[in-house]
C-alpha cells in the first residue's frame, strides 16, 4: 500500500522533533499503522537543518503554509506553528479540504477547539490533539478511552513543565527566578511567550481540554480561574516544606454538587503524595474515579521529542481510522457531540479548599490569640500554627496558618478582617492547599 502523504506546519522544536522520530523510528511505525507514513511537503519560515533526522526526505519545504492544506495529495495535515492566527485559519481551511488534522496547539483548542470540532464533525474528519496536554504522556487517550467506564470525581495536574522546573529550582537550589526562566528558554520548554508559562495560562488551556473530555462539556476557558508561579516566594517554599508541604502550580478540576470547579494556581501538597514529588520539567496528571480509584499519569511534559512521541501516535491513530465510519470514531471530546452537557462552572469564591497563611505580625502578646479569634468566628478551623522568630532587629514576625477547608469567600471576608488588625502590617500571603487524599 502506499504511504499516506502528510504536510507538516511548522518545523520548530516540535516540528523538528516530528520528522526525526518519524524517520528513525519509521519501520515500526509502518508496522503499527499498517502504512508508511511519508511528510512529503512542509511549511515553514526558519528552520535548524542540521537538527533534524530526514529532513531531506521531505519534498518540498516551502514558506507558504496555505499551499500546504491546499495540497490535494496531503491526506494529514500536522500543525506545529502554534498561536491563534493564522493556525485557526489553516486548520478550517484543511477541515474545508477534507484533510484530518493533528495539532500540539492547545491554546488553539482550549480557545477555538468548539468552532473548529463542529467543522470537523461536519466533515467527517479527526481533528487530533494529545500533544496539547502534558506533553509526552497519553493522557488524552487515558481520559477519553483508558477511563470510558468511569466518573471521574475530579483531576489534579502539574501541566506546565517551565512553571514546575522554576518552582524546583527556587526550592532546591535557592535559584533565582529569571535566571530559571531563561535557562527553560534555551532549552525550548517555555511558550514562544513565557509569561503563558509564569502567569498560568498554558496550564489553563491545557486544564480547560482536560476537564471537558472528562466530564463531557464544551471547551470552556474563559470560565477557568488563572492564578501563576510569579507572587511565590522562597519564604513561603520554605515554610512549606518546613510544614510538610510542597508548593506546586496545579490544574484542578472537580465535580462538586452545584458544578465544576476549573481552576490553576499555586497550591500546597504534602510531601508524602507523589504527585508532590514530581519535580523539574516534568508534568504528572492525578485522576480520581469512581470506579479504578486514582490513577497517576507521570512523564516528560515539553520537549522535542517527548512532544513528538505524542504527535506521531495521533498520526498512527489516524491513519488507522481513515477507513473507518465517521460516526463510529472516538469522539473528540469524549463524549458524543450530542451529548455534552452545559455544567456550570463555579466562581472562583465559590470554591472550597484548605489554605496556607502568611502575615507578619507585631511581636507582642495577644496577636495570635487575635488573628484565631477572627477565623474561629469565620467558622475556619487551623490545621497548624508556625512562628517564627524575627529577623534582626525587626519588631514584626511571620506567622503561617494552615486551614481546614472553607469556602473561598468566607476565607477572602476572615482575610481582610485580619489586615485590618492594627498589630498586621502589610497584606495576607494566602495559597490554597489540597490533600488529593
Ligand atoms: N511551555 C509548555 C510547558 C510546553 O512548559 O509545559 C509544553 O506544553
Amino acid at each position: 500500500m502506499q504511504p499516506v502523504k502528510v504536510g507538516l506546519l511548522g518545523l520548530g522544536t516540535v516540528g523538528g522533533g516530528t520528522v526525526s522520530v518519524l524517520t528513525r523510528n519509521a519501520d515500526e511505525i509502518a508496522r503499527r499503522a499498517g502504512r508508511g507514513i511519508q511528510i512529503t511537503l512542509a511549511a515553514a519560515k526558519e528552520y535548524n537543518a542540521d537538527a533534524i533526522i530526514g529532513l531531506d526526505q521531505i519534498e518540498n519545504i516551502t514558506d507558504d503554509p496555505f499551499s500546504v492544506v491546499d495540497d490535494p495529495d496531503v491526506k494529514i495535515i500536522i500543525e506545529l506553528i502554534g498561536g491563534y492566527s493564522p493556525a485557526k485559519e489553516l486548520v478550517l481551511k484543511a477541515i474545508e479540504n477534507g484533510k484530518h488534522v493533528i495539532t500540539a496547539n492547545k491554546a488553539l483548542i482550549a480557545i477555538h477547539g468548539n468552532e473548529i470540532f463542529k467543522a470537523a464533525q461536519e466533515k467527517g474528519v479527526i481533528v487530533a490533539f494529545e500533544a496539547a496536554v502534558a506533553g509526552g504522556i497519553p493522557i488524552i487517550k487515558a481520559v477519553r478511552e483508558g477511563l470510558a467506564a468511569n466518573q471521574i470525581e475530579w483531576i489534579a495536574g502539574i501541566i506546565n513543565g517551565t512553571g514546575n522546573f522554576i518552582l524546583t529550582e527556587m526550592r532546591d537550589k535557592g535559584r533565582d527566578f529569571e535566571d530559571v526562566l531563561n535557562e527553560a528558554q534555551s532549552l525550548g520548554y517555555a511558550e514562544a511567550d513565557p509569561t503563558f508559562d509564569v502567569e498560568g495560562i498554558d496550564a489553563a488551556h491545557k486544564l480547560t481540554i482536560l476537564s471537558s473530555i472528562a466530564f463531557g462539556m464544551p471547551l470552556q476557558f474563559d470560565k477557568t480561574y488563572i492564578e501563576g508561579i510569579t507572587k511565590i516566594e522562597q519564604q513561603d517554599v520554605l515554610y512549606a516544606e518546613e510544614l510538610g508541604y510542597r508548593i506546586k502550580h496545579v490544574g484542578i478540576s472537580r465535580k462538586v454538587d452545584n458544578g465544576i470547579e476549573q481552576r490553576v494556581h499555586p497550591t500546597l501538597i504534602p510531601e508524602r503524595r507523589l504527585i508532590a514529588n514530581v519535580d523539574g520539567v516534568m508534568n504528572a496528571v492525578l485522576i480520581k474515579s469512581d470506579a479504578v480509584g486514582p490513577t497517576l499519569y507521570y512523564g516528560a511534559g515539553a520537549g522535542a521529542e517527548p512532544t513528538a512521541s505524542a504527535v506521531v501516535a495521533d498520526i498512527v491513530d489516524v491513519v488507522r481510522a481513515l477507513t473507518t465510519d465517521p460516526e463510529n470514531r472516538v469522539p473528540h471530546l469524549a463524549f458524543q457531540h450530542d451529548a455534552l452537557s452545559d455544567i456550570n462552572i463555579l466562581p472562583i469564591e465559590e470554591i472550597e479548599t484548605a489554605y496556607y497563611l502568611r502575615m507578619h505580625a507585631i511581636d507582642r502578646p495577644g496577636v495570635v490569640a487575635d488573628i484565631t479569634k477572627i477565623l474561629g468566628d469565620s467558622k475556619i478551623s487551623i490545621e497548624a500554627i508556625l512562628q517564627k522568630e524575627p529577623v534582626g532587629n525587626a519588631s514584626c514576625i511571620p506567622v503561617i496558618f494552615l486551614t481546614q477547608c472553607i469556602k473561598e469567600k468566607e476565607m477572602n471576608t476572615a482575610i481582610i478582617k485580619i489586615e485590618k488588625l492594627d498589630a498586621i502590617d502589610g497584606k495576607v500571603t494566602r495559597i490554597r492547599m489540597e490533600t488529593f487524599g
